[in-house]
């Protein structure tokens, strides 16, 4: 069941989270059965209010019924738009109703963007470069982090409590119990390693550089406040850690990942001599067969952090395996420039492009094909000698 939760996280700061347990598919598309969190906040000054971010339209209600318990919602005299994706901008229009007044903050691509989805009568201050705004006792410092996840993302730096509220950056999926990252354990990783792989992963290098310009602006955050998931407050700089190493698609030890599809076996079958050729590595593999379909998002996670991928198919209508196909198309825009280490598999009946295809559609996204071995029905013995032994290689394992 849906449900909020609302905590101080500083002293003049209060959290607003939507526990979204609604949602499966993430941007239509994303399978989340741990679910997602929309999280804004209130700060509070002397003389009036700023709101950070806010949910989705379809919890508008509820949105207005958590403000109220913080804040006199007409007390509020800035509404930061730091990302104008519908999850954090939805109850723009509920919240309009009750304060017109509020000035709307944010770069001019969001204006533009929140003036054709919504309706609302707000004004706008159209922030031109990074710059400051101060009122009462608060000073805000708008930071511009375009494609992080849209053009007109940028991040807020509340200087008095030295809190980043970062939106989409340093966030996550799931519905964690606690609020802060004395919570963040290994599973929590890697729903934050999904979340940026799948949603933020075509624009890794933004995120990187943006991570330098705040690295440049010499923004070391006390805390650092995403609008999905945990707020870091005991370690913020962990997380600025995890992104930046996930971002790089940084290998964790001696992992290889397998991807095939199989319709009747032969494939599956060359999987299981691979693996029973190299015990002792840490092979995650996942299956699109006739009993078995594991999810994408797992897929392209585990891969992101992979040392080398080998991707096995069989021939389909003289093509690639539809799901192969698929999740090649999914690799080639999340994971593009990575140089990853990639075997490639094919197995055909009587004629196949599919090897064809997916070589070029790999290394047109920059994977590394370090072998390839297309066989008809099996594979030739010499052709599995040499591909255990590339595989070995990239695993850097001993002959
Ligand atoms: Fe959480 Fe790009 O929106």
């Amino acid at each position: 069941m849906v449900s909020y939760i609302i905590r101080n996280i500083s002293e003049s700061v209060t959290l607003l989270r939507l526990n979204d347990t609604d949602v499966k598919y993430f941007e239509a598309n994303w399978h989340i059965p741990e679910g997602i969190t929309y999280n804004a906040y209130v700060i509070k000054g002397k003389d009036g209010a700023v709101l950070i971010d806010l949910w989705k339209q379809k919890y508008s209600d509820l949105f207005l019924e958590a403000l109220k318990q913080v804040v006199e919602p007409a007390e509020i005299r800035y509404v930061v738009v730091n990302h104008a994706e519908p999850d954090h901008t939805g109850a723009l229009e509920a919240f309009s109703e009750v304060n017109p007044n509020a000035i709307v903050v944010a770069f001019p691509i969001a204006e533009s963007l929140l003036r054709a989805k919504y309706n609302f009568k707000n004004q706008f201050k159209s922030l031109k470069n990074d710059e400051s705004l101060s009122f009462s006792d608060i000073t805000l410092k708008f930071i511009y982090t375009p494609w992080v996840h849209w053009p007109e993302t940028m991040m807020t730096y509340y200087e008095q409590e030295k809190i980043l509220f970062t939106c989409d950056a340093f966030g996550s999926y799931s519905i964690p119990d606690g609020v802060d990252d004395q919570v963040a354990d290994k599973e929590y990783e890697r729903y934050s390693e999904k979340y940026l792989v799948t949603v933020i992963g075509s624009y890794r290098d933004n995120l990187l550089k943006n991570i330098e310009k705040l690295n440049q602006e010499g923004i070391k955050p006390a805390i650092v406040a995403p609008s999905h998931g945990l707020i870091w407050s005991k370690n913020p700089e962990r997380v600025i850690q995890l992104y930046t190493k996930w971002a790089r698609g940084e290998s964790d030890g001696k992992k290889a990942v397998i991807v095939y599809a199989s319709m009747y076996g032969s494939i599956e079958s060359v999987v299981k001599r691979i693996k029973d050729s190299l015990p002792g590595v840490n092979f995650k593999t996942f299956a699109f067969t006739d009993n078995r379909r594991d999810d994408i998002e797992d897929a392209l996670t585990e891969a992101n952090g992979a040392k080398v991928i080998v991707i096995a198919s069989p021939t389909y209508e003289v093509g690639p395996h539809p799901s192969i196909a698929q999740l090649i198309d999914i690799f080639s825009m999340k994971m593009k420039g990575l140089n990853k280490p990639t075997v490639l598999l094919t197995s055909y009946g009587w004629s196949s492009t599919a090897d064809k295809r997916n070589l070029k559609a790999m290394q047109d996204a920059g994977f590394k094909v370090i072998d390839q071995a297309t066989f008809k029905e099996k594979i030739a013995e010499n052709d599995l000698k040499r591909v255990v032994s590339s595989i070995s290689a990239a695993l850097s394992l001993q002959p």
